[in-house]
């Protein structure tokens, strides 16, 4: 595939840092602090987009609140994946107008997936005039020279041309949820399958420097952070633009070797390209989680031929039973498409026989939504959305039988837990997650965040753990 790499330089992004200087002066000239909101849609990726908006936001002397009416600034980070969280974008960026009108100096801002879209980035242009700037995840790291340009021109500005993308190192980042942290380790999709839109949105896949991703990794490790997840739409094809001879599991095994107290995740995974050396270097590393997301995406061979998934439910299976001899312990999590175009009734068995066979731990389950200019938006469709949501529920009620049943094996047994945040319920007010990812409800001290403890579980429901700290 015709790619080539580019790497933005640093003075690229030191350049977009004096600019956000330069705005900091304009923002702060009441003497107050200005205030930003940033929203975010969509996945781990985004997430991690957002950290990087922030990063910028704060050089420019913002702070954050949540309330869009104390905003100055409005950021809106979009997903594309699927129409559902497209309509509550577009609702909730109609829903701003009464802030705008209550404030007119404000800037509304939104970028990300959705806008890459030409379709979409038109309609924000006709239907949405309250919208002061639209970006592309392309135009991210010159988010700072766009705030500039719309400030000084008082023009809308509209950055979304196509592009494969860039890789660009440096920016600054207000990160969020410590102890845990993204760590993206590339970009883009090049497998193009047939109902997804991200190929098209985020570009060709690009993989960072092993060794800039090693050296933000010490560095996380240094600032305590304690749990690590490796990012990208397809990790395990990590390194094949880079001449470096590195590929994910080398990575992953130098992420491993940093020395500290952590674990290592990562998210997510092709099953075409996972490999015999992955499951072995997961076994081998000690802090990497014996967890693999393994989308699976359908059942049936004719189905998955279509959605190009290149492998057959087989060749899935075996990849599986040799992930399971090297890591017995292994947690198994997938997503499935429900209603691809043209799945028969009969074909949509084979994924629930499937899933039965797996006995996945947790599945994402979707019902297939058309994404505008995609191969598969093209296949005839016969089946109506009333039937597509009868298999839907069935495929929900099995995948959450099988959730309850392996958290209900849990009960009893003791687990390492790295507690990771609050909950609102107050009889377990901490949230954490065992080594593997799963989510753990339990009784204790604000202080304990970040720590590793020994938990006995002592009760489960489909979606979790709950359990006491054991002294
Ligand atoms: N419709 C429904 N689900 C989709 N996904 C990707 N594209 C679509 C679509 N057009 C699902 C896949 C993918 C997950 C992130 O979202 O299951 O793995
Ligand atoms: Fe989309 Fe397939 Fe790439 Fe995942 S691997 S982002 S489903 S094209």
């Amino acid at each position: 595939m015709a790619y080539e790499r580019i790497e933005l330089s640093r003075d690229a992004i030191a350049a977009q840092e004096e600019i956000a200087r330069r705005l900091r002066a304009h923002f702060t000239a009441q003497g107050k602090t200005p205030l930003a909101m940033v929203d975010t849609y969509g996945c781990q990726q985004n997430e991690s987009d957002s950290e990087r908006l922030r990063g910028y936001l704060a050089e420019m002397g913002f702070g954050f609140t949540d309330d869009e009416f104390a905003a100055d600034v409005i950021v809106i980070n979009t997903c594309a994946v699927r129409e559902h969280a497209e309509m509550r974008v577009l609702g909730n960026v109609g829903a701003l107008n009464h802030t705008k009108k209550a404030r007119p100096d404000q800037i509304i801002a939104i970028c990300g997936c959705m806008v890459q879209q030409p379709h979409m980035a038109q309609k924000l242009k006709k239907s949405y005039p309250i919208v002061s700037l639209v970006f592309g995840p392309h135009e991210l790291w010159r988010f700072p020279e766009l705030l500039e340009r719309y400030i000084t021109r008082k023009k809308r500005v509209f950055a979304v041309d196509p592009s494969d993308g860039t890789i660009t190192e440096g920016e600054p980042r207000v990160r969020d949820g410590k102890p845990k942290a993204w760590l993206s380790v590339m970009y883009g999709c090049n497998n193009f399958c047939s109902y997804c839109i991200v190929p098209y949105v985020r570009g060709r896949e690009r993989s960072r420097r092993p060794e800039t991703i090693v050296a933000e990794a010490r560095s996380l490790v240094e600032q305590g952070y304690k749990d690590i997840t490796l990012l990208g739409q397809n990790v395990n094809s990590y390194g094949k633009d880079l001449d470096c001879g590195t590929d994910f599991s080398d990575l992953l095994r130098m992420v491993n070797d940093i020395p500290g107290e952590f674990v290592l995740r990562f998210m997510t995974s092709h099953p075409k390209d996972a490999t015999e050396k992955l499951f072995r270097t997961m076994a081998e590393c000690e802090k990497c989680e014996h967890h693999l997301h393994l989308p699976v995406q359908a059942g049936n061979d004719r189905v998955l031929k279509e959605m190009n998934r290149q492998y057959t439910a087989q060749q899935y299976l075996d990849k599986i039973a040799l992930a399971r001899k090297y890591i017995p312990d292994l947690v198994l999590t997938t997503d499935i498409i429900v209603g691809f175009p043209g799945e028969t009734n009969e074909e949509f068995e084979d994924t629930l026989r499937l899933v039965e066979q797996v006995e996945y731990d947790a599945m994402f389950t979707f019902i297939y939504s058309p994404r505008e200019g995609t191969r598969a938006a093209a296949l005839p469709d016969p089946l109506t959305r009333a039937e597509k949501q009868v298999n839907f529920d069935r495929l929900l009620a099995l995948a959450n039988r099988i959730s309850a049943e392996k958290h209900a094996g849990y009960v009893g047994k003791t687990v390492e837990v790295l507690i990771d945040g609050e909950s609102r319920d107050e009889a377990n007010p901490l949230t954490g997650r065992t080594k593997n990812g799963r989510l753990v409800h339990l009784a204790g001290e604000k202080a304990l965040i970040g720590s590793f403890v020994r938990v006995k579980i002592t009760g489960s429901t489909t979606w979790a753990l709950f359990g006491e700290i054991e002294r």
